[in-house]
Order: structure tokens, then C-alpha cells, then sequence
């Protein structure tokens, strides 16, 4: 089974696509981890995108889209969760050819519905494992007390550069202008499920798994 997780940043997209690693043996495909190794290892592209990335604004469809292409030659068998990709017409439009080639089948794209006030909230709490990424929340999901991540029990936790009230405004400007198109994309392919992305964690899990037996 693949799919896409839409929807505006926070919506709960890393935190979903984590679980159903985890849950199924899916394997999540996130452009933001991707661009976010790629700057912390100091690649050439990494440093280019830095600035354009903590500004909030979206980076370039080649960039990306050629993110995407590496990891589709890999194992699939899990079936893949496309996290924060497609952003752009132009992005679903190279990842529907792309499948397409390989002979790989989209089964559901599904929007995360949450509204900008939980948005802002959601994010200014975020913090996630500087070792493997788990994603945690001040207020929904706290730090454990003794300090160490729940999955790997390292106790270095980070925040990231884009979190912030300003660059937050822009990743909003940029979801309403260049993403949410693909919502009528996707519904006038008969692809397209909503679901409400405010509920608890395991509430929007709940949902997400309905939409996957229905598929
Ligand atoms: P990216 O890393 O994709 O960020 P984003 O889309 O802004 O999404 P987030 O990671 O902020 O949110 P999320 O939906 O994953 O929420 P999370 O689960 O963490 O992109 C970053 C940047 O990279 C972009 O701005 C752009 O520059 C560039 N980029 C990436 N992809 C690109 C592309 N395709 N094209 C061009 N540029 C691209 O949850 C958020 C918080 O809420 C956490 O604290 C979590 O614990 C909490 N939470 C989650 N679910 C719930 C819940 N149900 N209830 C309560 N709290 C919850
Ligand atoms: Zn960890």
C-alpha cells in the first residue's frame, strides 16, 4: 500500500508516518528529513537549500523530486508514505509519472485537516531525538522524566531552525498557495481522502488506518 500525507506543517504528518513504520512496515519518505540530513552532513545542495529552508519558503521542484527518485529504486515491499511530497503541481505531476514507470500503484492520499491556531501551538512545542528523530510535544507528548527518548533512550533532544513564529507564518503562506491545490488534484483523481488531523494521537491513527482498509 502507498501513500501521501497532506496536509499544512505540524498536521501530524512525521508523527503518523512514524507509526505506521513502526505499526506496518511502511517506509516513510519525508523531503524534510531528506533536505535536513543533507545540510547536517554539509552537502553541496544541503547548504544551498539551508537558508531557503529555515525561511520557511518551499525549496525547488528538482531538488526534491530527485530527493524522491533516489529512494524509489529501493526495497518498497512495506509500501512507501510519502511525507511532505508532492507540495506543488509540478511535484505531483513528476511523482505520478515516476510511479507510473515503476509500475506502483497510489492507493490513498490523505488529508490531515487541523486548523491554524493547533497548527502554531503544535509547532512552537515540537521537539524531536537529535538521534533518531522521534518526534516529541511540551504539551501532548512530553520528554519522558528521566530525560531519554522513549525509542532509542538517547537525551539529546532539538529544535528546529524553522519553528519559529516568522518562518512558521511563511510554511503556512506557502502550504495555502502552492499545496493545497493538490487537494482538488487528488479528489478529481478519485484519490483524495479527508480526515480530521485534531483528535489525539491515536484518535488520527485511528482514522488513518479506517482509510487504509477502505482503500
Ligand atoms: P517538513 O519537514 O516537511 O515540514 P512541514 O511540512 O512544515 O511539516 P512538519 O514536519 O513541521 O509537521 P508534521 O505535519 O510532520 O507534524 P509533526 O508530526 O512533526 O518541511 C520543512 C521544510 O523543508 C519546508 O518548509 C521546505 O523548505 C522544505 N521542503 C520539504 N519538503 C519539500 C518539498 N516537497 N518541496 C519543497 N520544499 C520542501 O507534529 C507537530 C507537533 O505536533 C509535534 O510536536 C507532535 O508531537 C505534535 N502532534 C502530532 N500529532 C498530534 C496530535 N494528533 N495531537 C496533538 N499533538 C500532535
Ligand atoms: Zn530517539
Amino acid at each position: 500500500m502507498n501513500i501521501i500525507l497532506l496536509g499544512p506543517p505540524g498536521a501530524g504528518k512525521g508523527t503518523q508516518a512514524r507509526r505506521l513504520e513502526s505499526d506496518r512496515g511502511m517506509i516513510q519518505l519525508s523531503t524534510g528529513d531528506m533536505l535536513r540530513e543533507a545540510r547536517s552532513s554539509g552537502t553541496e545542495m544541503g547548504l544551498r537549500v539551508a537558508a531557503i529552508m529555515d525561511a520557511g519558503e518551499l525549496v525547488t521542484d528538482d531538488i526534491v523530486i530527485g530527493l524522491i527518485e533516489e529512494k524509489l529504486s529501493g526495497d518498497n515491499r512495506g509500501g512507501f508514505i510519502f511525507d511532505g511530497f508532492p507540495r506543488t503541481l509540478a511535484q505531483a505531476d513528476a511523482l505520478s509519472d515516476l510511479l507510473a514507470r515503476r509500475g506502483i500503484d497510489l492507493d490513498a492520499v490523505i488529508e490531515m485537516r487541523v486548523d491554524d491556531e493547533a497548527l502554531v501551538e503544535r509547532i512552537t512545542a515540537r521537539s524531536t531525538c537529535a538521534n533518531c528523530g522521534e518526534v516529541y510535544n511540551d504539551i501532548t507528548r512530553p520528554i519522558p522524566s528521566d530525560g531519554k527518548c522513549v525509542v532509542c533512550g538517547a537525551t539529546e533532544f532539538k529544535r528546529r531552525a524553522d519553528d519559529n513564529a516568522e518562518s512558521l507564518r511563511m510554511r503556512l503562506m506557502e502550504y495555502y498557495k502552492k499545496t493545497s491545490p493538490l487537494i482538488g488534484y487528488y479528489h478529481a483523481k478519485g484519490t483524495l481522502r479527508s480526515i480530521d488531523g485534531l483528535g489525539d494521537v491515536d484518535t488520527v491513527a485511528a482514522a488513518i488506518a479506517q482509510v487504509l482498509s477502505d482503500a
